[in-house]
């Protein structure tokens, strides 16, 4: 990707050196504290499944993540222990190493599931599955929230890019009920055996999962009501915008910039035009495959970035004190306002060509010319020093710009070939992308 402020072209992005994909982190979110861990993880004996799953259910609720009967009932039904056959575990001790961490694998049979897999299976936390290539069953916080945003009706025909364990699959299935249909694709051919078996066993028969590069869609059961991503997308696919149908939409876990920050995008198309725009957040391990983009700050990257000594360690308050409120405090410091707005900047910095990460320290931004980490006292600067200066710049324009939040943004997407025509100019950003150019702009100045 690269970025441009149509009126700001000094801010012109030149990506980051590319770096093989690595580490698996489903979601950055759980790590940052952004969310309780649900009731299970707080401990207390296992109890049994059905009571599990509704206190799971019952955390979903409480915590506005699960809004609708339809998400609700699905959530009830589907057993998330039953299409796991093991799990790893960050364990220090553990043989696999992957990244800096290392984990164990803990094999379950899902008829007679290990109680330590319950209790994390029925908490709000995600489950990796295969670690090269990852694989795994995503944060369920993520789950509901993005079933909600589907708007999921009796009958219709979604597609998933990105199958996983099935999980979500089966969800799917469940609100779509016996006259919808459900197709779900994954890369990894092994994944989508031992998926297709496990959801059979778990009565799931008519769900379709295929082994295949999710980039190029499935033609052979379109048009699709909606097609989704569990995973992130450096870009849409020219096949998925074909194969949707009319007055359907997609919910795309769309990468700006590092891996892990994908903001959770809805794309339509409209009179010929490939509109979009934000509607939540998320943080899902890259697409691989012809989408696959070399030019995004790995999760590898992301590490490297704040492991070596700084070039500068600078008190917080030379940062701008719009700065350290944003960044400069943890989670539970912030405001309720504070917390629903915090991702506002980050994402115009996204926009404007800088990658935001999440390190130890804290907030990771990352722009061509090095590193600054954001941290509850200090600002470490890896790099040039002068990114500070280009940061505080941004912020103050941002701040001009009346804060503008996800919702603020309108997208338009075109095929590289044809982006002439897209409407650019003054108070535009342009992603460009691997496959097509992406016009951002502000709807309310
Ligand atoms: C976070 S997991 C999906 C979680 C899943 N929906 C569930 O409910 O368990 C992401 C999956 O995307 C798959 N994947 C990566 N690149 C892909 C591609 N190009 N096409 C299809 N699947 C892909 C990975 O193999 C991995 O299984």
């Amino acid at each position: 990707m690269k970025r441009v402020h149509n009126e700001q072209r000094d801010h012109a992005r030149q990506q980051a050196p590319p770096v093989p994909p690595e580490l698996t982190k489903d979601s950055t979110h759980e790590d940052r504290g952004l969310y309780s861990n649900g009731v299970l993880a707080k401990g207390g004996s296992v109890r049994e499944i059905p009571e599990l799953i509704e206190a799971y259910v019952a955390d979903l609720k409480k915590r506005a993540l699960i809004k609708s009967a339809a998400v609700e009932h699905a959530f009830r039904r589907v057993s998330r222990h039953r299409l796991l056959e093991g799990f790893y575990r960050e364990d220090e001790q553990g043989e696999h190493q992957y990244g800096t961490t290392r984990f164990a694998w803990r094999k379950s049979n899902p008829d007679s599931p290990d109680p330590d897999l319950l209790r994390i299976v029925y908490s709000d936390t995600p489950v990796l599955t295969r670690l090269s290539p990852p694989s795994s069953t995503s944060q369920p916080y993520l789950v509901a929230r993005m079933l909600e945003l589907l708007e999921l009706e009796q009958g219709m025909n979604v597609l998933e890019i990105g199958a996983g364990t099935g999980y979500n699959a089966a969800l799917i299935q469940e609100i779509v009920g016996k006259t919808g249909h459900v197709t779900t694709l994954d890369i990894q051919a092994d994944v989508v055996e031992q998926t297709t078996r496990l959801l059979k066993a778990a009565g799931y028969r008519r769900i379709e999962v295929i082994a295949k590069d999710g980039a190029m869609g499935h033609a052979e059961n379109a048009p699709y009501d909606r097609i989704v991503a569990t995973v992130g997308c450096s870009d849409v696919s020219s096949r998925w915008v074909e194969q949707l149908a009319e007055r359907g939409f997609m919910l795309i876990p769309l990468q700006h910039g590092a891996e892990g920050f994908d903001p959770l995008t809805r794309i339509w198309v409209e009179e010929e035009r490939v509109l979009g725009r934000f509607v939540g957040w998320s943080g899902f391990m890259s697409i691989r495959g012809a989408l696959e983009s070399e030019q995004r700050l790995s999760f590898e990257k992301q590490e490297q970035v704040s492991a070596g000594p700084p070039q500068a360690e600078l008190p917080v308050v030379s940062v701008s004190e719009e700065i350290e409120r944003i960044f400069g405090r943890t989670w539970n410091e912030r405001t309720e306002d504070e917390q629903a707005r915090y991702l506002d900047f980050p994402l115009f910095l996204a926009v404007s060509g800088w990658d935001v990460f999440w390190t130890k320290e804290g907030s990771g931004l990352w722009h061509r010319r090095g590193g600054v980490v954001v941290g509850k006292h200090k600002v470490l600067v890896h790099g040039d020093v002068s990114l500070v200066q280009d940061l505080q710049s941004l912020c103050a324009e941002w701040v001009e710009l009346g804060r503008p939040g996800h919702a603020d943004w309108r997208l338009e997407f075109q095929r590289r070939a044809d982006a002439a025509e897209l409407p650019g100019g003054e108070g535009t950003w342009t992603i460009e992308r691997k496959f097509s150019t992406e016009v951002a702009r502000l709807e309310k100045p």
